[in-house]
């Protein structure tokens, strides 16, 4: 009992869309956004690979903006949209731009960084930062590729930032 009303006390009701779907959750107030995702939600497209803010892998959107998921208290989108790798395109529907653009140019190997890097790599386009290969390396720079596959990221984004811009 006591233990039940000690969670009690430390939950904090968050409400969040993710995905387009409202979710409102108890939420540990230290658990982090990716964790939340990962764990409570089953949206496993965002990865933990340092769980330190040094990788990008867990990039996702909140209210359009990008963030490391590992960084951010999930009760900080409370009221928030967030968009992870998931919500892009539907299930049997067509690619994202960015999706396509990076199987276009093979612009991955292992693939364990490419959620992250495709979130980034959108906002990099909304943000108005995509408009050479020297902006796009520099604005990507927070998110690692331990397979070294930049070249088609950066190909992939030039290509994808074309379409997006158009629209
Ligand atoms: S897992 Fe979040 S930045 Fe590396
Ligand atoms: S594709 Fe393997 S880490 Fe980027």
């Amino acid at each position: 009992m006591a233990g039940t009303e000690l969670e009690q006390q430390t939950t904090v009701l968050t409400r969040v869309a993710v995905n387009g779907t409202p979710h409102a959750l108890s939420l540990d107030p230290r658990s982090s956004l990716l964790d939340v995702l990962r764990e409570q939600l089953g949206l496993t497209g965002a990865k933990k690979g340092c769980d330190h803010g040094q990788c990008g892998a867990c990039t996702v959107h909140v209210n359009g903006r990008r963030v490391v998921s590992c960084m951010t208290f999930a009760v900080q989108t409370d009221g928030c949209e967030v968009l992870t790798v998931e919500g892009l395109s539907a299930r049997d529907g067509p690619l994202h731009p960015m999706q396509q653009a990076f199987i276009d140019h093979d612009a991955l190997q292992c693939g364990y960084c490419t959620p992250g890097q495709i979130m980034a790599a959108i906002a990099c386009v909304h943000e108005g930062h995509a408009n050479s290969p020297h902006q796009i390396r520099e604005y990507m720079s927070g998110n690692l590729c331990r397979c070294g596959a930049y070249v088609g990221i950066v190909e992939a984004i030039e290509q994808a930032a074309l379409q997006l811009t158009e629209r």
